[in-house]
């Protein structure tokens, strides 16, 4: 029996999260992968923790703000190997701790920049492939920071919101061409992003996270089904991965 193709580009693929799901598609069979991330020492280290006998990989480095540049990564995928069936559109960043007024507009520019715009750019470069093909599944990195409120982090929340209100709205845009789009939100897990926190910080959103704080290998199942053919009725939606943090 001839084996399923199906390419896949993860952004943001040099991080925590970014490395655990595309080590996690990488092992599936038939799996072709485009991996980018705009630090190239941190995609290295992804490349070279995925499986010896996994999926063949080609990297970009590209700034997911940028159109162009996610163009290009998507130009790569089908360069490479012909067409993309999956996007994971993972990259994204947290902003500065402090309250609303005490934030600078760079501060807001930026996490709106990478967070919504890096996802909006993710969804636009994609659907012109995927559109022809009649076929696709686009997967955004949104966080329960889009569901619940967190003080002191109001551009993180409030981008994370509007990614999740995106993938429904390109869900509904997009079902007519056969393309499904959906969001994981996870809760935390430790990664890149809280490299600043102070001990207490992280002990307290443990406290706050019933199953305790997860790994980014507690979030991979869910990349899994959203890219997979299981979760082909689903779209629009936002999968809460989160040890039971939005619980309550
Ligand atoms: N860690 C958590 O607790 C948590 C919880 C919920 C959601 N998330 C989300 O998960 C995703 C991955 O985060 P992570 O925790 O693995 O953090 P991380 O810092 O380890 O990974 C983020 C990656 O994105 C890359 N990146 C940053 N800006 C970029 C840009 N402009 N263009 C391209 N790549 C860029 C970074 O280089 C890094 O490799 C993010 O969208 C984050 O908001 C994280």
């Amino acid at each position: 029996m001839v084996e399923a193709r199906r390419v896949i580009a993860v952004t943001g693929a040099g991080g925590a999260l970014g490395a655990a799901v595309s080590r996690r598609l990488a092992g599936e069979p038939g799996t072709e992968l485009v991996l980018s991330d705009v630090s190239a020492p941190s995609l290295e280290a992804t490349v070279s923790s995925l499986p010896e006998r996994g999926a063949p990989v080609e990297t970009v480095l590209a700034d997911v703000s940028d159109f162009a540049q996610v163009e290009a990564v998507v130009s790569s995928a089908v360069e490479r190997y012909g067409r993309l069936d999956v996007l994971v559109s993972n990259a994204g960043v947290i902003s500065p701790n402090g309250r609303i007024h005490n934030l600078a507009t760079e501060d807001w520019e930026r996490a709106f920049r990478i967070n919504v715009l890096g996802a909006v750019n993710g969804i636009r470069a994609a659907v012109a492939v995927m559109r022809p093909q009649g076929s696709g599944s686009i997967v955004l990195t949104a966080s329960v920071a889009g569901l619940t409120a967190w003080s002191h982090a109001a551009p993180y929340c409030a981008t994370k919101a509007a990614v999740i209100q995106l993938a429904k709205v390109a869900a509904v845009e997009y079902a007519r061409d056969g393309i499904r789009v959906n969001c994981v939100c996870p809760g935390t897990f430790l990664s890149g992003i809280h490299a600043a926190l102070p001990p207490e910080a992280i002990e307290a959103m443990a406290g706050r996270h019933p199953l305790g704080l997860g790994s980014a290998d507690d979030l991979v199942g869910a990349y899994s089904y959203l890219a997979g053919d299981a979760s082909r009725w689903t779209t629009g939606s936002a999968l809460v991965v989160d040890g039971g943090y939005s619980a309550p």
